[in-house]
């Protein structure tokens, strides 16, 4: 519609993205074939169709079936090249990416390989069109805290690739009081602090990442609409929110865009992002989840602009920074 054609040439941030969430099909496939790995898929039309998804761990299955595929320096650089190059097209000027290495561990990838592929393309991008580029270290709540704080150690060596933490995958029975150890070693360490909570699991999720984990910024967070306190805290302290639309209707969070709540918590002064979780797997990138908003809920001009804007006032970046890039 009009508002998406608007957008589009409009600069934007993105701040919920995992990388390996942007796996394409035909990459999917390539990478498959180089390594000799075998899928339950033969061709783009058969991978795109087992998307279809009852639940988070219905996702989460396949998602890492497909990350599966990455094993060496220059898969990591394709896939990130890949993503970054959706950020030129669509005018994101400043994404925060998720990156997962324990998902790469029992295929023996180490972190330095990851980190090689990735920081090639993300300096392409930077010196090619001026991409700004955060990566977030991101941990499975499904594996013990010990592994979590294993990696986290891993890491120090490579601390300054990275501009904050977060915790992702299954979510029900992984609750953020799990991993208390986890945040506040890193936030000795200085990362910044964000973690999944109110996608499948309660709105008690996202107030225990707000005070045991000390997150100041919470992925999904929709179900604090079953919290009125919440709400006005969340409001009251600007906690962004990346809400990610289509993701929460191809989870089966809602049944339809239409029940999406994202118009009231913005009305209420949350500060409410766009983002778009698993591009790969969900059917569109950032501006695809815009024009969805748009077509199925409406949003007008100045939601649209209260949305852009907030994705850069939740980014981890300096304010300075901030304003040369609004
Ligand atoms: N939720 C939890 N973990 C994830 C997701 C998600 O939406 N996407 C990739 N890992
Ligand atoms: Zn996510």
């Amino acid at each position: 519609g009009p508002v998406t054609r608007w957008l589009a040439a409009m600069p934007k941030a993105e701040l919920h993205l995992h990388i390996d969430g942007s796996l394409r099909a035909p990459r999917l496939l390539q990478l498959a074939a180089k390594h000799g790995v075998s899928l339950p898929y033969a061709s783009v039309e058969e991978v795109e169709a087992a998307y279809n998804f009852s639940d988070l761990q219905s996702f989460l299955d396949l998602y890492y079936l497909g990350a599966s595929v990455l094993r060496d320096a220059e898969d990591f650089y394709f896939l990130m090249q890949d993503y970054l190059e959706v950020c030129r097209v669509q005018n994101i000027v400043h994404c925060e990416i998720m990156v997962e290495p324990q998902t790469y561990l029992p295929q023996g990838v180490e972190l330095s390989v990851v980190l090689e592929g990735f920081d090639k393309a993300i300096a392409e991008a930077k010196s090619g069109w001026g991409q700004s580029v955060g990566l977030i270290l991101s941990f499975l709540r499904h594996l013990p805290e010990a592994d979590a704080l294993a990696m986290l150690e891993a890491a120090d060596p490579y601390r300054e690739h990275f501009c904050a933490i977060g915790l992702a995958s299954a979510e029900r029975d992984f609750p953020p009081a799990n991993f208390q150890t986890l945040y506040r070693e890193a936030k000795k360490r200085g990362y910044e602090l964000t973690a999944h909570a109110g996608e499948e699991g309660p709105a008690s999720f996202i107030r225990d990442a707000l005070q045991l984990l000390k997150v100041t910024r919470i992925d999904h967070g929709v179900r604090a609409v079953d919290d009125a306190d919440l709400l006005q805290q969340l409001a009251a302290d600007r906690v962004p929110l990346t809400v990610c639309p289509l993701s929460n209707v191809r989870l089966c969070v809602y049944d339809s865009l239409s029940e999406h709540r994202i118009f009231d918590l913005l009305e209420q002064g949350l500060c409410i992002t766009v983002n778009s979780d698993d591009p790969a797997y969900f059917g569109g990138d950032l501006l695809e989840n815009f024009a969805a908003l748009e077509s199925e809920l409406d949003m007008s001009r100045e939601q649209a602009v209260m949305l852009v804007r907030n994705g850069f006032e939740a980014a981890f970046l300096p304010s300075d920074a901030k304003l040369a890039l609004d």
